[in-house]
């Protein structure tokens, strides 16, 4: 069992280069991980996105940060939970750490009574891993609409957290931005 670190202001900096490596391709994560020990210097970032708050975990390893993991509650939808900016320094990959980090990501909805934990990605040779991991966690998914000038394919997954069948997503926010990128137009 490892332990969960909330993110802090001294490990913000380290965080915030772990999620530039991970995500190069994106840049919210500056944004939300700094909203995340901000307190009500926050009140700017959240209110653009349509969030309630913005929380961040990290796994420690001897004192480094190798892992991150970020909760989105948005104002819109009080019973979901949308899972971003997760992901394993490459070091520490492959050992099944991720499962775990996932389950304990799990819980903490669960604990918090939510119905739904959701989250994007796209269908791309880097993400293959996590694809597996979701299936194999139970989250099912839905392929949303390329953009225009995108040439790559974007899955919402949403995952039950109180039994049946999650309710599906279907573009129900479009024109906001969701968890650092726009929103495709409901299929
Ligand atoms: C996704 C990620 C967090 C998984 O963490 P991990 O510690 O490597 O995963 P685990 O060791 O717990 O393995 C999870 C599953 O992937 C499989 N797996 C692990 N490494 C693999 C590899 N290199 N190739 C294929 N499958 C692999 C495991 O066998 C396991 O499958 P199982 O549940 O069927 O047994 C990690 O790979 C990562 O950070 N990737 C880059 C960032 C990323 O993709 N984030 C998700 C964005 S949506």
């Amino acid at each position: 069992m490892f332990d969960l670190h909330p993110l802090t202001d001294e490990s913000l900096r380290e965080a915030q280069a772990l999620a530039a490596k991970l995500f190069p391709w994106e840049n919210e994560h500056q944004d939300a991980l700094a909203a995340a020990v901000a307190g009500p210097d926050a009140a700017g970032f959240l209110a653009a996105r349509g969030l309630k708050s913005v929380r961040v975990w990290c796994v420690m390893e001897e004192g480094r940060v190798v892992g991150l993991a970020s909760l989105y509650d948005y104002r819109v939808a009080p019973d979901e939970v949308w899972l971003a900016w997760f992901g394993l320094a490459p070091e520490v990959r492959g050992q099944g750490l991720g499962s775990k980090f996932l389950d304990r990501i799990i819980a903490v909805a669960r604990r918090e009574e939510k119905s739904v934990l959701r989250l994007w990605t796209t269908i791309e040779d880097e993400y293959a891993t996590a694809l597996q991991l979701y299936a194999r966690r139970g989250f099912r998914p839905e392929i949303q609409p390329a953009l225009p000038g995108e040439h790559w394919q974007t899955v919402v997954l949403s995952l039950a957290l109180k039994g049946g069948l999650s309710r599906p997503w279907r573009g129900g926010m479009n024109g906001m931005h969701l968890c650092g990128r726009v929103v495709p137009a409901a299929a």
